[in-house]
């Protein structure tokens, strides 16, 4: 007799809104990459006259083998066609107050077996709010919004791109590691876990069919990579075979520029004090480096396999 065959479990067909931004091309790298039906909601703006970068970026994204709908958060007709193809639906998008109609149209389909949310970064239900991190709240009202509609979720929460933070060393102005002196926030003894975007993707991918992830929130945090600053620095110290100049802003320090008049955004909504107040949550607080709460999980622990960019040969890379 034949021996009997499991049919392998389908693979929930994904919307991704946002894919040609900074981390949703990817998320949808990583959908295409696992065999999810691919689908990608994108503005008619972009497709139609996209620019050199975005050119790229979208026969990139076609080669992947994704269905290409047009479509915007600000429109709902092409957010209700778009949800009643999907079983999942994936927001990559800037900001995360965007997102309103899209909750209002997920809860009018009725179809949507889960629902990640912009999110990607520090857990602000859990990060000390201080007054500059106003622009951030949206993410927090997003969560109740959610939640009050009733809708299946995961929230992604990764703290750090290492593009961005572990790249330069956590001060934008940088280019590169420097190579001769640096400047820690707080102690610089706070862990923080420095994750490549392209990662972040392939756990969130990971977590789509996965019935543990089910109204949790997804803390990224490989243990290679979950390091404190003054580790990173000690081990580029030691690549290099000579010490850094090191300098410390104080807690006290950033509360008080905090404090003190906000700047023009240096880009998008970020100004100065919002910048300084990521890293003051991020770096002097170090609220990610707490044990688990209930409603949350550890990608690492689920996900073991999942192959990620290391600090080490990051900064190998940087010799
Ligand atoms: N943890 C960290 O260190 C870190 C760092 C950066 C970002 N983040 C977070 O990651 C998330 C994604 O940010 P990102 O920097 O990847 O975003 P991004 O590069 O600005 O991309 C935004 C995407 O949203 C799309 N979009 C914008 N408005 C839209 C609309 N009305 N309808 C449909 N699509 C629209 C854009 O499409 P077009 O091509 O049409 O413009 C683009 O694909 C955010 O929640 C952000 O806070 C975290």
């Amino acid at each position: 007799m034949e021996p009997l065959q499991e049919s392998p479990v389908a693979k929930s067909k994904i919307l991704i809104i946002g894919a040609t931004g900074r981390l949703g091309r990817h998320i949808t790298k990583a959908s295409a990459a696992a065999g999810h039906p691919t689908f990608l909601l994108i503005r008619r703006g972009t497709l139609k006259i996209p620019g050199p970068e975005k050119t790229a970026v979208l026969e990139d994204l076609r080669n992947l083998g994704t269905s290409i709908l047009e479509g915007s958060l600000e429109d709902k007709s092409s957010l209700l066609n778009a949800l009643k193809q999907v079983d999942v639906v994936i927001s990559a998008v800037g900001h995360a107050d965007q997102q309103f109609l899209l909750i209002e149209a997920i809860k009018e389909a009725g179809n949507i077996k889960k629902f990640y949310p912009t999110e990607y970064g520090t857990d602000f239900d859990r990060a000390t709010c201080v007054p500059s991190l106003t622009p951030m709240k949206a993410k927090i009202q997003v969560r109740r919004a959610i939640e009050a509609a009733g809708i299946p979720y995961t929230i992604v929460a990764n703290v750090a791109f290492a593009s961005i933070f572990l790249a330069h060393f956590w001060h934008l102005e940088y280019e590169s590691p420097p190579r001769d002196k640096v400047e820690f926030y707080g102690d610089g003894e706070r862990r923080v876990p420095f994750v490549f975007e392209e990662d972040v993707a392939k756990y969130l991918i990971e977590s789509v069919d996965d019935s543990r992830t089910l109204n949790k929130v997804l803390c990224v945090r490989p243990k290679l990579n979950f390091i404190s600053p003054k580790q990173v620095v000690a081990r580029w110290e030691k690549k290099l075979r000579h010490t850094l100049e090191k300098t410390y802003v104080t807690e006290e320090e950033m509360l008080k520029r905090l404090s003190e008049p906000d700047g023009p955004p240096l880009f998008d909504i970020y100004t100065p004090n919002l910048i300084l107040a990521l890293r003051y949550v991020i770096f002097v607080k170090g609220e990610m480096d707490l044990p688990l709460l209930p409603n949350e999980v550890e990608a690492d622990e689920l996900y073991p396999h999942v192959k990620y960019r290391t600090v080490e040969e990051f900064l190998d890379s940087c010799l």
